[in-house]
């Protein structure tokens, strides 16, 4: 008996350090997400949809409320959003591709009211309204433009309190972290294509911060029904909405081509958009794991009750209940992918990206599919989690590597907005 006691005495530490090492090696990107598909866990509850119709009619809209109770909170749709004002940056942005423009957006009449700063890059040389690409980001919009050159013009008028963002050696480690593509957009790219780009920071319209974040909440404009979102994710998602209300209103915007793209919470923010708002067409979601595109059950990397634990202000407080439980939980992600059908989406994953658990994110895509099905679309075809095709209706592309943004997954980016953008007319020949 003592023997017994002495080992698990003597076990018990090493399990605890084995534990912690195994969370750290994920986290840090040591570990390879697998690539199995047969023999795993499939979404639960699995979707059963009979029609378009109803699908449209009343599943999809139980659904969004079934999200909002027991994950996201109340979604901010059909907020009134207004321009405070507008200013031409640069009309010779990247050597004339482009014209840079800055906004300040109102989102709610009321006093209060959230003011943001959309930065957006309009294509000069195209004889068509452009295809638009809304980004939500970590950064400033200074930061995210600081890597061009600016003609003369003023600089991007920002709130002081708000801070700068990094510089200098932060930026540079940053990017050696997370690639070189975690801030700066290929701004020139898209304009050489033709497409319109937009930009804001989603820590001006509510802080990613525990306190300061459940007190914007507080504040936050509330919408016809009374309510107001109780979890930042989905406040984020009004920056997506209002940016596309100012720049529809736009004669130079092609309102029928609009994609949103979010990395990491970002990209959680851009699902629960594409899922509430079906001006979007197309939604790329980076990386955007627990919360976002991966299924909450049976998952290595990031569990429901860390990320509520170190976050508790990204969902509505519901979703921390079903930490020690999540049996009980009655959705899963697959159904927050299941409501951007029949729209194109792209998750984009990394293989030493299982914190964010891009396996989960694959099976969850295809839990979804009956919502494509619905449509009679295929959702997600590939056979495997490498197999990327940047045409399908839903394409999961997975790269080498971390959790960041770098070369391969702008590639993937451009080569599935490509395919729906440049297949409208004319404009393979309107950019010159
Ligand atoms: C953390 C968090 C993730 C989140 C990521 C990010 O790693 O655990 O859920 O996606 O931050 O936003 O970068």
């Amino acid at each position: 008996m003592m023997r017994r006691i002495l080992r698990i005495i003597l076990i018990l530490p090493l399990l605890g350090i084995v534990a912690v090492t195994a969370t750290s090696c994920t986290m840090l990107g040591l570990n390879y997400a697998s690539l199995e598909v047969d023999n795993k866990p499939v979404a639960r509850p699995v979707l059963d949809i009979s029609s378009a119709d109803s699908w449209l009619n009343e599943q999809a809209p139980r659904l969004r409320s079934d999200l909002e109770q027991h994950v996201f909170g109340p979604v901010p749709v059909g907020l009134p959003s207004k321009v405070i004002s507008k200013k031409i940056v640069d009309d010779r942005f990247l050597d004339g591709l482009g014209t840079l423009e800055e906004y300040v957006i109102q989102i709610g009449n009321g006093a209060d009211g959230v003011q943001f700063h959309l930065a957006a890059v309009f294509p000069n040389r195209t004889s068509r309204p452009a295809p638009l690409i809304v980004s939500q980001t970590f950064s400033q919009n200074p930061s995210v433009l600081r890597q061009y050159d600016l003609h003369p013009g003023p600089l991007m008028e920002n709130p002081p309190e708000n801070g700068e963002g990094p510089g200098g050696f932060g930026i540079g480690l940053i990017h050696f972290i997370f690639g070189s593509y975690i801030q700066k957009a290929p701004l020139d790219e898209y304009l050489q294509r033709g497409y319109a780009f937009a930009n804001f920071y989603a820590g001006e319209i509510v802080p990613d911060r525990g306190e300061a974040g459940r007190a914007a909440l507080e504040q936050f404009p509330a919408m016809a029904d009374g309510r107001r979102p109780t979890g930042t994710v989905a406040a984020w998602a009004a920056g997506y909405f209002a940016a596309i209300d100012v720049l529809d209103a736009d004669p130079r915007i092609d309102t029928s081509h609009t994609a949103v793209f979010g990395h990491s919470r970002h990209g959680k923010s851009a699902l629960v958009a594409g899922g509430w708002d079906d001006r979007i067409e197309l939604v790329i979601s980076h990386q955007s794991g627990t919360g976002g595109a991966s299924l909450n059950r049976e998952k290595p990397g990031e569990s429901v009750k860390q990320i509520t634990k170190n976050y508790p202000h990204w969902f509505d407080p519901a979703y921390a209940l079903y930490a020690e439980d999540l049996d009980a939980l009655p959705v899963d992600q697959h159904m927050l992918l299941a409501l951007n059908a029949p729209r194109r989406v792209l998750i984009g994953n990394g293989r030493r990206d299982v914190w964010s658990d891009p396996n989960g994110a694959f099976r969850a895509a295809l839990g979804a599919n009956p919502a494509w099905e619905a449509f009679d679309k295929a959702g997600l075809a590939q056979s495997g989690l490498r197999n990327f095709d940047p045409s399908a209706d839903v394409a999961f592309h997975m790269r080498p590597g971390g959790h960041g943004i770098i070369r391969a997954d702008i590639d993937a980016f451009l080569a599935f907005l490509d395919a729906s953008f440049t297949s409208i007319e004319g404009a393979k020949t309107a950019v010159r």
